[in-house]
């Protein structure tokens, strides 16, 4: 149950009692906890149409509602508020409920189908950092989905059809030139194995890009070789075949480190077969526009502000390009999954892009332009505030900084005094790594730039992801303690004092807190309420003696309010995709 919408229940009907609008009954966090919990400020709104002080209307409602045994109090101040605090039996049978639920009272949101586009790698680029965020926030979105009933279809767009396909294949034609791919009068079966292997593939493409810099005839051809490809050239599809299945197992690879995954390994290839069909409904519709041997579609509209340049549909090359293919791929995704919203999870840098691409899509009556949403993010800066590089200032690949974080939190696991076995400590030092990472991203709305620092992201004090999981250990810990000496969760009692009565108002928020993640696709919100959540308990913890308590029931309240604590940070530590060490 979200305790909001209750109390705004509870508190819009005595508007409605009182002769008022009910709409004016809504109730929020307090923003005084030091007076209340809740608070409604309806009263001031009403004061206008009512011809009354607002004291007055909200005198009116809080007399209506004074023996509502819910409240323990509820009072008004000036000019017109109305303070609540619930009774502490009201919260312990709301705590209840909720650990009697499996799904901690949070309820399905409507269902709808979405597509979530994320990831987005390239085919033969290293994965690097800024794929990162895109990775984690969108397996993030997609968890919350998942959980509040949503049918998600996730699909990872890989990068597998632009230039940079050109410049490995005209690379490899350049080194083996006597390779079947690049005889036009071959007609046996080609290779089984691939010419290339990972890491050969991983330095090819550099060397392409560079040499693609140095000598145009390069450049050149490597964009022939890209026509080509997408025009269906028997060798060079073979041998993209192969790039294509080189990159995709390792990108499996680094993605599972993340705990990231993906139901649709669709690529901008396999938009490409509906590229003549979406440039035939722009043609009917008379939307496309001849400039400089391009053909563009017209986006920009009366109210633009900004300048809005026209999108290029078809290059003068003939090439498919960014934008035509992220449109037809919408056109697929309309025809297999009918979704009722996409999201894109990808860089801020490509708004003007997505823009583009859905103004273009709803002329074409593909979507309406509320279907289809871009949420951007940031960067992920370096201690010097530009994106992050390696130390001689290359690209970071992301399996390097996995690689890199998980050395960091090793060497934090081996200072510690818990007993660990060499598995258990490689298990460790992932889990803490990868969680590190996520937090110190996560813990910033999505939409800003951060700065990466894994000494601060590792501590285990502080706003963190090894914070989070040391208090999940330390909640399983006297858990299990407890239940050794026989004591188990029972049912939770009314608060005895105010750090306990904190921490079940902080579990109360659950609900509230995941509806808003998804509402605002933030999944920093999730990471606020886990730090208020572990926070409270903390207090809870160091100002309780919990087993030794020579109080049999309330021994067992602690230790059911403990038990809650701990399925709540489960279930969100879940949501963002951290895993809890056996012990840290
Ligand atoms: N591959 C692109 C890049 O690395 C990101 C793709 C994002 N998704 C999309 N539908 N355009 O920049």
């Amino acid at each position: 149950m979200n305790i909001k919408e209750a109390l705004t229940q509870i508190v819009s009907s005595a508007f409605s009692q009182c002769g008022y609008e009910a709409r004016l009954g809504g109730v929020a966090e307090s923003a005084r906890p030091d007076l209340c919990q809740y608070q409604c400020n309806g009263a001031l709104a009403a004061a206008k149409q009512a011809k009354k002080k607002p004291i007055i209307i909200a005198e009116e409602i809080t007399s209506c509602l004074e023996n509502d045994d819910r409240f323990s109090k509820i009072e008004t101040a000036p000019p017109g508020f109305i303070n609540i605090t619930l009774s502490d039996k009201y919260l312990a049978g709301l705590l209840n409920t909720m650990s009697g639920d499996s799904r901690l009272g949070i309820r399905k949101a409507e269902v709808k189908t979405v597509v979530v586009d994320y990831g987005g790698p390239n085919v033969a680029k290293p994965l690097h950092v800024g794929h990162l965020r895109s990775a984690i926030i969108g397996q993030s979105l997609c968890n919350l989905a998942r959980f509040l009933g949503y049918n998600v279809i996730s699909d990872v767009h890989l990068g597998d059809w632009g230039l940079q396909m050109g410049l490995v294949i005209s690379e490899v034609e350049l080194r083996q030139p006597n390779l079947p791919y690049f005889n036009a009068e071959y007609n046996g079966e080609y290779p089984k194995e691939p010419p290339i292997t990972e890491e050969e593939l991983s330095e090819i493409y550099p060397a392409a890009a560079s040499r693609a810099k140095t000598y145009s005839e390069f450049a050149a051809r490597a964009s022939r070789a890209t026509v080509e490809l997408q025009d269906g050239l028997p060798g060079y599809r073979k041998l993209w075949e192969h790039i294509r299945e080189i990159s995709i197992s390792s990108l499996k690879r680094d993605y599972s480190r993340l705990g990231v995954s993906f139901d649709k390994w669709l690529g901008e290839s396999d938009a490409g077969k509906y590229v003549p069909k979406v440039l035939g409904l722009l043609d009917e519709k008379g939307l496309l526009a001849d400039s400089d041997g391009a053909k563009v579609v017209e986006v920009a509209l009366a109210e633009d502000r900004e300048p809005m340049p026209p999108m290029i549909v078809v290059k003068s090359d003939g090439g498919d390009n960014y934008a035509i293919t992220d449109l037809a791929s919408l056109l697929q995704r309309r025809s297999d999954w009918n979704p009722d919203e996409c999201w894109y999870i990808v860089d801020n840098r490509q708004t003007l892009h997505f823009k583009q691409v859905f103004r273009a899509a709803c002329l074409a009556g593909l979507f309406t332009q509320s279907q289809c949403t871009h949420y951007g993010f940031g960067t992920m800066n370096g201690k010097d505030g530009k994106p992050y590089k390696t130390r001689d200032g290359g690209v970071m690949r992301l399996s390097e900084l996995i690689a890199s974080v998980t050395a960091s939190a090793r060497a934090k696991v081996e200072l510690s005094s818990v007993e660990m076995s060499e598995q258990e400590m490689a298990d460790a030092a992932r889990q803490i790594g990868v969680a590190a990472l996520k937090v110190g991203d996560m813990i910033n709305h999505r939409s800003k730039d951060y700065i990466f620092d894994i000494e601060r992201f590792l501590a285990t004090d502080g706003r963190t992801g090894p914070y989070l999981q040391y208090t999940t250990v330390r909640i399983r810990s006297v858990l299990k303690k407890a239940e050794a000496s026989g004591f188990i969760p029972g049912e939770i009692l009314a608060p005895q004092s105010q750090t306990e009565r904190a921490l079940g108002l902080a579990l109360l928020t659950l609900p509230d807190t995941l509806s808003r993640a998804l509402n605002e696709k933030a999944p920093n919100i999730i990471c606020e309420a886990m730090f208020s959540i572990a926070g409270e308990l903390n207090r809870f913890y160091f100002e309780n003696k919990i087993i030794s308590c020579p109080d049999s029931s309330i021994r067992s309240s602690w230790l059911g309010l403990l038990d809650l604590t701990r399925k709540a940070l489960e279930l969100l530590l879940g949501i963002i995709g951290i895993e809890v060490p056996r012990s840290m």
